[in-house]
């Protein structure tokens, strides 16, 4: 049977590592290339640290770099405005691990250039796993619509029904590029979006004693990702007081593999605030109020346990999940 054709559009940013590393360990999935986007970081380290983690992962994949800015911004020719996700991935996007760029993995393609041709070449078969804003999807589709309704589905994290991070009603990926992800949702009605927000990703922490088993148990990979989660960890720390951080990025992953993490998946229509205090703030009509097509399939619960020791597995090996579970025995 052939494997899964996948494209991940990322800042890294360290959840978006810990999510790559897992990705590439994942033998039904044909990791196709990994489109860069500035979110996080700048468009610069995000390319830098795409590349980095394929070399460290000893792939022979291309990053194919992607929008500097905004869809806006991009848009109207108008430079990046500086706004990152600040110290919480680090330095540089990955905690300062130090980990070497391998130039040539860098391709000259451009990640809009590279998702498109991936698509006609696919048609139909192409899913796109986006963990940061959506920018090159929505300047994909602003280029060629049609080969765009040509994705097979799109998991994305991002978004919230009931909270946010960036403000107390948006996530950091949708109201970093509100315009696109409006665009990316006007696909939804023909190609299937999967919405991991914060109401997902937040039941998902893995706590001290999770942090010191994958270093622990994990081998040299457990050690690389223990060091690289050591800033993340000071941030939930600082905003939220769990001694634990949540790997948002990695949520679309698992639930790609298997769905059935996903314990609540509910049909719906998404909308998205552009402007003012509640910027970047979705409304997901859960109750069908508006009777709106619906765009979006949002993961509301998760089964968390499943989550870990999926992750524990693909990530590190079946030994190690055992190990997980011989340590951790599920309640
Ligand atoms: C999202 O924002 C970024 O900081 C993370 O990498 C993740 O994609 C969580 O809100
Ligand atoms: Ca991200």
């Amino acid at each position: 049977m052939s494997k899964r054709k996948i494209i991940f559009d990322t800042d890294p940013g360290i959840d978006d590592a810990v999510a790559l590393l897992t990705l590439l360990n994942y033998d039904d999935f044909e990791v196709l290339g990994i489109t860069s986007v500035a979110g996080n970081k700048g468009i610069s380290h995000t390319t830098d640290n795409a590349s980095k983690l394929i070399r460290y992962a000893q792939k022979d994949i291309k990053v194919y770099r992607g929008a500097y800015s905004s869809y806006e911004r991009v848009k109207e020719g108008l430079e990046a405005q500086g706004r990152d996700g600040g110290n919480v991935h680090g330095i540089d996007g990955l905690g300062g691990v130090g980990l070497p760029v391998d130039p040539n993995n860098i391709s000259p393609i451009s990640a809009i250039d590279f998702i498109l041709d991936s698509v006609k070449t696919y048609p139909g078969e192409i899913e796109i796993i986006s963990v940061g804003p959506m920018t090159n999807l929505a300047l994909a589709i602003d280029r060629d619509e049609k080969t765009m309704r040509n994705v097979k589905k799109v998991w994305s994290m991002g978004g919230g029904v009931f909270r946010g991070n960036v403000t107390p009603v948006a996530e950091f990926n949708y109201w970093f590029d509100t315009l696109a992800v409006e665009k990316v949702y006007s696909l939804g009605i023909s190609v299937d979006i999967v919405m991991v927000g914060l109401d997902a990703t937040h039941q998902c922490i893995f706590d001290a004693n999770d942090l010191t088993f994958i270093r622990l148990a994990g081998g040299e990979k457990g050690s690389l990702i223990y060091a690289m989660v050591q800033d993340y960890l000071q941030a939930y720390w600082s905003y939220n007081k769990y001694i634990g951080i949540v790997i948002h990025d990695l949520l679309p992953v698992l639930m790609a593999i298997d769905p059935t993490v996903c314990t609540r998946l509910v049909h719906s229509n998404l909308r998205i605030v552009h402007q003012g205090l509640t910027k970047g703030q979705c409304i997901v009509d859960l109750a069908d109020s508006w009777k709106l097509e619906k765009n979006v399939y949002v993961a509301m619960d998760m089964d968390v346990r499943k989550c870990k020791e999926l992750f524990m597995e693909v990530c590190f090996g079946k030994e190690v999940k055992e190990t997980y579970c011989l340590v951790f025995p599920a309640l």
